[in-house]
């Protein structure tokens, strides 16, 4: 099979037999390859963990996870920030109902530092607006988008997580703070180009910038089946033709409750806690103390808190 037909195949149909081994081959699991037993120390949460949030194709879902994991992070007592890395074209603020003055624009600008930008959103979440309707902002340079992450290095209180929301497509904009993260999830939905797009980006990710693991979150589907067939589809070709591990994070269910909740400029984590897309956000935020250790030293790249070790007290 070509790189091609692989691609293609993601597309068929799946029968049944190929949907009840790829149920059998994925259940239960954390994800990283070893199962969890009661015998196992917890593993120790780790400092400044950033998770980026990106998919390739507009429309995903990448800023709703963003924004949700976030809140259900923060909504769980984590110390968490949200940074809106689709500069530009910035829309977290308008998700969360946030009416920023600053954004990343006046930091490049040297008008203000990183502190200065962050808004507070509800129980406890900070946000780094990304500024929008500024042409300038989504043609920025890579040294402009390294001066962004490591202006991370100098917050007097850094995070827990920093949850970041990046731009659709391939640009140097969305590799760079993919790169720069510890975990990169991958939105994606039921859609040939969405599935497409995700697989173009973890091949730009992985050959250019090193970026080994992906964590695959299935949006807007019916039920896990579905969710787990988009990750066997997606594996399947990326096993074949790259270097990679591509981990089944989970899902979020298409939900009705979601759209209200945007309507009303709120998380849906916020607004109805007990709807099934704000459980599944609860579920998946527990379950990133189970991830395993990022391993991105070494790639050479540019980091988040790279040039820090803990956070310090009194977030
Ligand atoms: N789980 C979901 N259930 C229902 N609608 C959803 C869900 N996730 C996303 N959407 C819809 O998709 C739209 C696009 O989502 P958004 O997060 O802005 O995508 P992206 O950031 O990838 O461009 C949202 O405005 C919302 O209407
Ligand atoms: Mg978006």
């Amino acid at each position: 099979m070509t790189e091609m037909e692989g691609i293609l195949a993601m597309n068929q149909a799946w029968g049944l037999k190929n949907m009840l081994s790829a149920l059998a081959g994925l259940g239960g699991g954390n994800g990283d390859g070893h199962q969890a037993s009661s015998l196992d120390p917890p593993p120790a949460p780790r400092a400044c963990r950033a998770i980026a949030v990106a998919g390739g194709k507009g429309g995903v879902g990448k800023t709703t996870v963003a924004v949700n994991l976030a809140m259900a992070l923060a909504m769980a007592g984590r110390e968490a920030m949200l940074l809106d890395a689709d500069m530009g074209l910035a829309n977290v603020d308008v998700l969360l109902g946030l009416m920023p003055n600053r954004h990343i624009g006046h930091l490049l600008d040297g008008v203000c530092g990183l502190e200065e930008l962050i808004v507070q959103a509800p129980h406890g979440l900070k946000v780094i607006p990304g500024g929008s309707g500024a042409r300038r902002l989504a043609q920025l340079g890579n040294g402009e988008h390294a001066a962004v992450i490591r202006a991370f290095d100098e917050l007097p209180r850094p995070p827990e997580f920093l949850i970041v929301d990046t731009a659709a497509g391939l640009s140097d904009n969305v590799s760079m703070f993919a790169a720069a993260a510890d975990d990169v999830v991958l939105v994606v939905c039921d859609e040939p180009a969405s599935l497409t797009d995700a697989y173009a980006l973890i091949k730009v990710l992985s050959r250019d910038f090193g970026v080994r693991r992906f964590r695959l979150l299935a949006n807007m589907v019916r039920n896990l089946g579905e969710a787990q067939e988009l990750h066997r589809k997606l594996a399947r070709v990326s096993d074949r033709f790259l270097d990679v591990v591509l981990d089944f994070m989970g899902m979020v269910p298409q939900d009705e409750r979601l759209k209200q909740a945007i309507r009303r400029q709120n998380a849906v984590v916020d607004a109805w806690p007990s709807s099934r897309s704000a459980q599944a956000f609860k579920q998946l935020a527990g379950a990133v103390d189970t991830w395993s250790e990022p391993a991105r030293a070494g790639q050479g790249h540019i980091a988040f808190f790279g040039g820090r070790a803990a956070p310090v007290a009194g977030w």
